[in-house]
């Protein structure tokens, strides 16, 4: 038993993202399934098991910002301020892509996503591995995203090589993404970087969100199985008592007052709607500042109308 721990996980981890293999891994927002980003078909692989369209472009992420910048065409001062102020960190910065960088990770868009994660394992991994690794959040497309290495075997485990442990996920929502190959800086997805410190960071506006038709800003998404609710705090009472009058099986979705713990328990909290059975779930919507403007986010994409 001794001998066969003498290989550590994440060490073989890296040796079959090397050979085109899937491993799912722990970031400090969501665990993430990882495949080398220089292997077309290796990153082919992590669309088809999430069945993601192959459109929607993946985030690389990176053991250091320096190889991050090289993924860039252009690295702005920008760009060199929140790498500086941000990474390794919960954020995503949408930039030019370099000659070399795959079509099949950015979607045949001409920029490319490159992050940074602080997670011990992540960054182990990553400087094991040595290379960019193209990681969407480890679920099936349209679902929620993992926080724990139990919810990625649920959705994903005849579908990846290994999955890395490494606990429930600190921030618990995904990466603020904010894309920088424009004329201005632009918020495409609110997460574990607020917009008030980017902003600070920055010393100038963020535009916020702008085409919706850009991959990730699909209004459904996130979602449960069970109806999500998502009102303002003062109509909290009156909606669960109209919903309950119905028949149905009606749940208040709580959350923690601090934003950071309601972003921490967000995912596993829809997830277990699901496996209780509630038919409605009701939830005050959180103040849009700080980390709530993402708690409020998810919430309204689990609460959007579902495609049939
Ligand atoms: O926190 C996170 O960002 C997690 C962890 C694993 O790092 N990753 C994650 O990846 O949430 P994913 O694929 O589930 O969401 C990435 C979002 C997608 O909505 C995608 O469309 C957008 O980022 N994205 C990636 N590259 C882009 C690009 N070049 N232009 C615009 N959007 C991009
Ligand atoms: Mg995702």
């Amino acid at each position: 038993a001794r001998q066969a721990s003498a290989v550590r996980p994440v060490e073989q981890a890296a040796r079959i993202l090397r050979s085109g293999g899937l491993v799912a891994f722990p970031t400090e927002t969501v665990y993430g399934l990882g495949a080398d980003a220089a292997n077309d078909e290796a990153v082919r692989r992590v669309f088809a098991a999430k069945g993601r369209p192959a459109d929607h472009p993946l985030i690389v992420h990176f053991a250091a910002p320096e190889d991050a910048a090289r993924w860039a065409a252009r690295w702005s001062d920008d760009a060199e301020k929140l790498a500086a102020a941000f990474w390794p960190g919960p954020l995503t910065l949408i930039v030019p892509k370099a000659a070399h960088v795959s079509d099949v990770v950015t979607g045949g868009h001409s920029t490319v996503g490159v992050r940074v994660p602080d997670h011990p394992v992540a960054q182990s991994l990553l400087r094991s591995f040595g290379g960019g690794l193209a990681a969407p959040s480890a679920n099936r497309f349209g679902q929620v995203s993992p926080t724990t290495a139990a919810h990625v075997a649920i959705e994903l485990a005849d579908r990846v090589d290994l999955i890395l442990d490494g606990g429930a996920c600190r921030v618990g929502v995904e990466s603020t993404i904010v894309d920088l190959s424009g004329e201005t800086p632009r918020l495409l997805r609110p997460g574990g970087v607020s917009l008030e410190s980017l902003e600070a960071t920055l010393e100038r506006p963020v535009s916020i969100g702008g085409d919706t038709a850009a991959p990730g800003t699909l209004p459904s998404h996130y979602a449960p199985r069970a109806r999500v609710l998502a009102v303002a705090a003062e109509d909290l009472q009156s909606t669960l008592a109209r919903e309950a009058a119905s028949g149905a099986v009606v749940r208040e979705l709580a959350l923690p007052a601090d934003p950071a713990a309601a972003a921490r328990a967000l995912y596993a909290a829809l997830r277990e709607l699901d496996e209780v059975g509630v038919d409605v779930a009701v939830v005050a919507l959180p103040d849009p500042s700080g980390l709530g403007r993402a708690v409020a986010d998810r919430l309204l994409r689990a609460a959007a109308p579902r495609p049939q």
